[in-house]
C-alpha cells in the first residue's frame, strides 16, 4: 500500500530570524466579520508573496494559527483532535494566565521594516473585522540570548527531527501537516535577576551562562532546573518541541521580556511542560525562572497545513 504524502506544512521548522512579530487578533462576533477574516486568512500566502519579493534576501515568512473559539465558524470543519483553549495553570506561587486570541500571525524576517509593512497591509485587510489584542516586536539579542542573558534555543531539533517533533502525522489524518502552537508573553524583573549570582542563575536555567554548557540534572525530589522541568519523557522516549522565543523590550518603560512560542506535534507535551514549570515537579518546587518572569498572556492555536489555509475561502 502506498503511503499518503503529508500535506506541506507552513514555515514551522525555519531557522531563527533576526526579527519577528507576534500578532494576536480576536475576530468580531458578526457573520460579516467572520467572512472577512476567512478571506484574509486564506489570502495570507499571497500577501506574503507581495512582501517577500521586496526583501533583498527573500527571507520573509508568516505562519497563521487559528484558536479554538473561532475554529468551527471560521473553517466549517471539526477541530483538530487536541485543539482546546489555553487553560489557566495555577501553582502555589505563580499562575500561567489564559488570555484571548482567535488568530496568531507569527511573522519572521531579517528586516523589521518588512514585518511592519506586512502587518500594515494585513490589518488594513481585516479592517473592523478583527482587533489586535497583542502585537510584540521581537529582536535577536547577541548570540541568540534572551534578556536573562542566556543562550535560548539550543536544545531545539533541526532538519527532519524538527519536523517529526512539530508536524502532526497519521494520528490525526485530517490535520496532518499542521502543528499546535502555544504562546506566552513574559515580563522579566531584571533588577532582581541581576542581583542573583551567576551560579544561582545557571542552576535556575540548567546551563552555564558564558559558554552555554549543560549542567547535570538534579535528583528526583530536588529542585530542578528549567531545562529539566521542560524535558518530557515517557515510555515512548523524550518528547521535544520547537521554540522560537524572542526577546522584546521597551527600555524607556522599563519593560524587558521574552515572548515564548512553542510548536509541537502534540499539544499535551507543551501543557505538561507548563504544569511542571508552574505547579512544580514535585510540587511545590516550581521553575524558579518564574520568580523573575511573569506570564502576562497565554494562548493556544493550531497552525494548519498550507493548503488548508488557502482553501478556506473556497
Ligand atoms: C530551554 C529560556 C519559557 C521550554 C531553555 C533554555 C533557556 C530558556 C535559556 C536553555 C537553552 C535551550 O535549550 O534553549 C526560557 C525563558 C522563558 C522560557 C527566558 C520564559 C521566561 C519556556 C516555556 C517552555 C519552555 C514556557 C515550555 C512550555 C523549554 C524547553 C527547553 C528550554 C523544552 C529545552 C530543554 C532541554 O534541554 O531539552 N529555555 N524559557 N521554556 N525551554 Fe525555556
Amino acid at each position: 500500500m502506498s503511503e499518503v504524502a503529508t500535506p506541506q506544512p507552513q514555515d514551522v521548522a525555519k531557522p531563527l530570524s533576526q526579527s519577528a512579530a507576534f500578532l494576536v487578533l480576536t475576530i468580531d462576533e458578526t457573520e460579516e466579520a467572520m467572512r472577512t477574516a476567512r478571506s484574509v486568512v486564506a489570502s495570507t500566502d499571497d500577501l506574503v508573496k507581495n512582501v517577500r519579493i521586496r526583501a533583498a534576501d527573500n527571507f520573509f515568512s508568516c505562519n497563521v494559527g487559528i484558536g479554538h473559539r473561532v475554529w468551527d465558524r471560521l473553517t466549517g470543519k471539526p477541530a483538530p483532535k487536541e485543539l482546546r483553549p489555553f487553560s489557566e495553570i495555577k501553582g502555589a506561587k505563580h499562575t500561567a494566565v489564559a488570555t484571548p486570541g482567535d488568530l496568531l500571525f507569527h511573522i519572521r524576517a531579517d528586516n523589521m521594516g518588512l514585518i511592519v509593512e506586512f502587518e500594515k497591509i494585513l490589518l488594513e485587510a481585516f479592517g473592523a473585522a478583527a482587533t489586535a489584542v497583542d502585537d510584540v516586536a521581537g529582536f535577536r539579542y547577541f548570540d541568540a540570548r534572551d534578556l536573562l542573558e542566556f543562550v535560548d534555543g539550543t536544545a531545539n531539533a533541526s532538519g527532519p527531527d524538527a519536523e517529526h517533533d512539530t508536524i502532526v502525522g497519521s494520528e490525526d489524518p485530517a490535520y496532518a501537516g499542521g502543528s499546535y502552537v502555544v504562546t506566552q508573553k513574559y515580563l522579566h524583573n531584571l533588577g532582581d535577576w541581576r542581583s542573583q549570582s551567576t551560579e544561582t542563575q545557571e542552576a535556575i536555567i540548567g546551563r552555564t551562562k558564558f559558554d552555554n554548557l549543560e549542567l547535570p540534572d538534579a535528583g528526583a525530589d530536588e529542585q530542578k532546573a528549567h531545562k529539566t522541568l521542560c524535558t518530557i519523557e515517557d515510555e515512548d522516549g523524550e518528547h521535544d518541541i520547537l521554540r522560537d522565543n524572542m526577546p522584546f523590550a521597551n527600555p524607556g518603560k522599563g519593560e524587558y521580556g521574552t515572548y515564548f512560542i512553542g510548536y509541537s506535534r502534540y499539544l499535551w507535551v507543551i501543557e505538561r511542560m507548563l504544569e511542571r514549570m508552574f505547579i512544580g515537579a514535585p510540587p511545590p518546587l516550581h521553575d524558579r525562572i518564574l520568580d523573575f518572569s511573569t506570564a502576562v498572556t497565554g494562548s493556544t492555536f493550531f497552525v494548519p497545513a498550507r493548503q488548508f489555509i488557502a482553501d478556506l475561502d473556497g
